[in-house]
């Protein structure tokens, strides 16, 4: 079951150099269906949907790596076994703790055109 967001939904998480959740605000908890405690220290692909090609994810961390910002739709999982569409800014080198830097994304509400586009676009990638 698809969840769509509230416009003023803000999804926040940050995660280590190797993309394991340090943070999660709670609105990320709330839709992604999961307690702050469950998230951290997990891998970012517990969210990963199925329908979302790797190729996708292998930009956002060419991106991240070279230092840039990627900007891109993402079709997350719930805990639940639904999903949820956003727009997601994902920043390098976030200088939380110690040791290299970490990430962080923003993310948004897609809207229902937006969500239409990147379904579209995503079904010619893998
Ligand atoms: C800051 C940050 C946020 C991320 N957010 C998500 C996310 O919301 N959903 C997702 O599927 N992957 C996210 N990723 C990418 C995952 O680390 C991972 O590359 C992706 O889920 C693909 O999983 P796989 O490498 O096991 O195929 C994020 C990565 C970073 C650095």
């Amino acid at each position: 079951m698809e969840y769509t967001l509230n416009d003023t939904d803000f999804l926040v998480s940050q995660t280590d150099a190797k993309g394991k959740i340090l943070f999660a605000n709670e609105d990320f908890c709330k839709i992604a269906g999961y307690t702050l405690e469950e998230l951290m220290g997990q891998p970012h692909n517990i969210v990963r949907h199925p329908d979302m090609p790797h190729a996708a994810f292998k930009d956002l961390w060419d991106t991240v790596k070279s230092g840039k910002v990627w900007k891109g739709y993402v079709k997350n999982k719930t805990k639940n076994g639904g999903f949820y569409w956003v727009f997601a800014t994902v920043y390098p080198n976030i200088a939380c703790g110690e040791g290299e830097g970490g990430y962080m994304s923003c993310r948004r509400k897609a809207s229902a055109t937006e969500i239409k586009k990147a379904e579209a676009l995503y079904k010619t990638m893998r």
